[in-house]
């Protein structure tokens, strides 16, 4: 047929008849690239790219660091691969979003047997029994009365559909949140606001009617509830991740679930970091015996292959936001809510972490490798401040970058300290991925700190490949860290 293009929709070859409207120009492809194609990028072609379309300022710091000259092909367990067939050791973690590893074969197997049998993805009309099932067993993972599930597709969804159910749960007469110093509870403008941090907040405008208390000061707390009334919700990581790999003891925790409970104010925890058996329980609030209003989970929870995120809430107060028919459409999933192969995913997620034993190796290997950390602090006293943590959540802080130096330069390089924050580490994760094909990650607000969230299936040699690497690195010495760094930009 002249003037036809052929379409193939999946059964039969058809041929469509652009003739019938002469007047009209078929739509012209512009210039795509093929799935193959963007396989095959080199990394000139990519840094081009990157620089053109995402996000050129970012592509300074992974120069810095030698992190732009990698490109990975291929990802397994504990390692990537790059294009040099080198094996890169995951200590990254993806800031703990690759509880079972890279691609796990059971994920790949559900994943696949979803696509051959050609199952629907979008759950917007009918009800999806993957969404159904995901509810079940996020409710059965977690303890208490919180049994009521909202889907999106990352962390900072679930969070703001954490503080939404919580914010209508408490009314309209106690609209305040409290907040952390130094949390990290997402990027979109209503979790911002809750976020503490003046490099994500920029100069938005954010929600109002937020009181800020720090970390771990139930006494701060305390005083924010007895005067004022408006307060109706607390929002807290249970681990501060971006702040550093920061803890508050179990007293903290008794005492605020008490104090949320004479104030009546909703405890909402973040868990979308530590959570997913990362601190060696499903949920890091379990190491204290408490249980909080609303919690929300993300990151691994989509099995290290889909974007997935969770509110989980009492169902009283679900039930108080959201439990009439009147109410009910306020907050309701999203187009991608529950999505069909993300929601399989999940599912076969939580189903490796139980069979698979990953808590109880999270606890284990985690205190491995902290006893580990603490040998080299004892090695190591003039570089390594603290090192801390719990399970797979580990930070190692180092000393102000003047702390570490020969006594004649320090007076010098401390009026720096501030600016040089995060120097140290940024040193030590480029000479660690360079000469030893390890990746660490990096912390937002204390910015001395390196943090570790391998996957929760390391085992203790993965452990010991990284000690071993982390102390020869460390027994350079300053002097040397920095000139190998210098010399490395200067290349
Ligand atoms: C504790 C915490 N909450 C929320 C978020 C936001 O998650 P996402 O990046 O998936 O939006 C993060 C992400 O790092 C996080 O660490």
């Amino acid at each position: 047929m002249a003037n036809a293009i052929s379409l193939n929709n999946h059964d039969d070859e058809v041929m469509i008849d652009i003739s019938a409207n002469p007047a009209r120009e078929p739509v012209a492809k512009p210039a795509l690239l093929s799935v193959e194609e963007a396989k095959a990028l080199d990394v000139a072609k990519m840094t081009d790219l990157f620089t053109r379309h995402l996000n050129p300022g970012q592509l300074h710091f992974m120069k810095l660091l030698g992190f732009h000259k990698v490109k990975i092909e291929r990802a397994e367990g504990m390692y990537y691969y790059d294009q040099n067939g080198r094996k890169i050791l995951d200590f990254f973690g993806g800031f703990g979003s690759l509880a079972l590893g890279h691609n796990h074969p059971r994920i790949l197997d559900a994943r696949r047997k979803f696509q051959d049998e050609n199952r629907q993805e979008i759950a917007i009309a009918f009800m999806s029994q993957y969404a159904t099932a995901l509810a079940h067993n996020l409710a059965a993972c977690s303890p208490g009365e919180l049994d009521m599930v909202f889907l999106g597709s990352s962390g900072s969804e679930a969070m703001e559909a954490a503080i939404k159910v919580a914010e209508r749960a408490a009314g309209p007469k106690r609209p305040k949140i409290v907040y952390a110093e130094n949390s990290f509870h997402g990027k979109t403008k209503g979790v911002l606001s809750i976020t503490d941090g003046s490099l994500y907040r920029g100069e938005f405008k954010l929600v109002d009617n937020t009181v800020k208390v720090p970390f771990g000061d139930i006494d701060a707390i305390e005083m924010a509830f007895r005067t004022d009334p408006e307060i109706g919700v607390i929002v807290l990581e249970t681990v501060q991740g971006g702040g550093g790999i920061i803890q508050a003891d179990t007293a903290f925790w008794q005492r605020l679930r008490e104090l949320c409970d004479k104030y009546g104010v909703l405890w909402v925890a973040d868990e979308v970091q530590c959570g997913f058996g990362r601190t060696g329980k499903f949920y890091a609030f379990e190491h204290h015996g408490v249980v909080p209003d609303v919690t929300a989970l993300a990151k691994s929870l989509g099995g290290g292959k889909s974007a997935m995120g969770a509110m989980i809430a009492k169902r009283d107060v679900y039930m108080k936001a959201y439990g009439t028919p009147k109410t009910a459409m306020i907050h309701a999933m999203a187009t991608f809510g529950g999505i069909g192969e993300a929601c399989v995913t999940s599912i076969e997620a939580m189903n490796v972490l139980y069979d698979e034993h990953l808590i109880d190796n999270s606890a284990n290997t985690g205190d491995y490798l902290l006893s580990r950390l603490k040998e080299l602090q004892v090695r190591y006293p003039s570089l390594l401040k603290d090192v801390r943590g719990q399970g797979m959540m580990i930070g190692i802080e180092f000393h102000d970058l003047s702390k570490t130096m020969p006594l004649v330069l320090r007076p010098v390089v401390a009026m720096l300290d501030d600016k040089l924050k995060g120097s140290l580490p940024g040193f030590i994760g480029s000479h660690l991925l360079r000469d030893h094909g390890v990746l660490v990650a990096f912390t937002e607000y204390n910015r001395n700190v390196i943090r570790l969230e391998p996957p929760l299936i390391c085992e203790k040699r993965h452990v010991d490949d990284f000690i071993t690497a982390f102390d020869e690195v460390m027994s350079r010495g300053i002097v040397r860290i920095v000139k190998d760094f210098v010399a490395a930009q200067v290349k």
